[in-house]
């Protein structure tokens, strides 16, 4: 009885995953598990805790045959019976660390393929070459290398750890930090204390546009444009401009919208005149925007 049902269901799944494009082996794992998970629901939903008086009456053998099933399913999809379908039985899986159409061993040690430093092509599944791709900052057959801009943190027989180089090094180093570069990148120069050290361009060699100022930034500088009141800035805001725009006029250090209202000849337009008041033109609220947020918006 179980062994009909277990051969009708590994049929069931050869039929479905013929036609699906993905890795076989994750549909039949996926299958497997989406049926377990259905039958739990399923069971729960249908059978006790409910009125069992009546499932029992209207259900008939029906119910008592249908408990049965599902006590073999649960069986069926323990871990061992779940991986003999995938593997053994339908033959599209292929146990830890193993791979390829025969269920070769991954390459490296049997319990850590790769130096635990990637993963085997194809592992766990009848599909792939067995070769190790290395995760970031590892190379080598076996991911038992350090990668360029990469150094050993720690390294014994069997395990390799590797750790990025501080972002100021050219390329390679031997301990993290701006002290530890072989050599400094561009916009770093080496300082006896602090190593690699960052190199303020906006003070040496930069140069930005008129309506632009410079900012500097780690190993690099960028030019930003200046707030909207200046004619020119050394920073972004009202505070920092060296002269005001056209519309803006300089008041404690700051560059203030002009109040066109104000000046009489604004309003001798005759309509306003006759009311006596004058329509100021809409507020410039980006004054309050006086962030590098604001900035960067502007520049976009
Ligand atoms: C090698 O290092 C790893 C972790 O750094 C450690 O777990 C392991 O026991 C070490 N093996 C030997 C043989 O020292
Ligand atoms: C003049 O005043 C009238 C009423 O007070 C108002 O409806 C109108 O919009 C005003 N015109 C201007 C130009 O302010
Ligand atoms: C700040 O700028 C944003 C858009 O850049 C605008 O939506 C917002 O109203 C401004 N805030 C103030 C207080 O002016």
């Amino acid at each position: 009885m179980t062994v009909n049902r277990l051969t009708v269901f590994s049929l069931f799944i050869i039929s479905l995953i013929k036609y699906v494009a993905l890795d076989k082996c994750s549909v039949c794992r996926g299958i497997i598990d989406n049926f377990d998970e259905g039958l739990k629901k399923t069971a729960k939903a249908n059978f006790g805790g409910g009125n069992t008086r009546w499932e029992e009456k209207s259900l008939g053998s029906y119910a008592t045959s249908e408990t049965r099933l599902v006590e073999i399913v649960e069986n069926l999809c323990s871990k061992d019976i779940k991986e003999w379908l995938c593997i053994e039985n339908i033959k599209v899986c292929c146990p830890k660390n193993t791979y390829g159409p025969s269920c070769s061993q991954c390459k490296g040690d049997t319990e850590r393929p790769c130096t635990g430093n990637g993963k085997c092509d194809g592992e766990g599944t009848r599909e792939g070459t067995g070769k190790c791709n290395c995760d970031s900052g590892y190379k080598g057959d076996l991911c038992d290398e350090c990668k360029d801009a990469y150094f050993e943190e720690s390294k014994n027989d069997t395990h390799i750890k590797c750790t990025a180089c501080h972002e100021s090094c050219k390329s390679t180093c031997w301990e993290a930090g701006p002290k530890g570069c072989d050599e400094c990148g561009k916009g770093w120069e080496q300082n006896e204390e602090e190593g690699c050290k960052d190199i303020n361009e906006c003070e040496t060699d930069a140069s930005c546009e008129h309506g632009q100022y410079c900012s500097n930034t780690q190993g690099s500088y960028h030019c930003a444009t200046c707030h909207k009141a200046c004619d020119g800035c050394t920073l972004y805001g009202i505070d920092k401009c060296d002269k005001c725009a056209e519309g803006y006029t300089m008041e404690d250090n700051s560059c203030k919208d002009v109040d066109e209202c104000q000046l009489e000849d604004v309003c001798e337009d005759e309509n306003k005149k006759e009311n006596n008041t004058c329509i100021p033109k809409p507020k410039d609220t980006s004054d309050d925007n006086n962030t590098k947020d604001a900035m960067e918006k502007e520049e976009l």
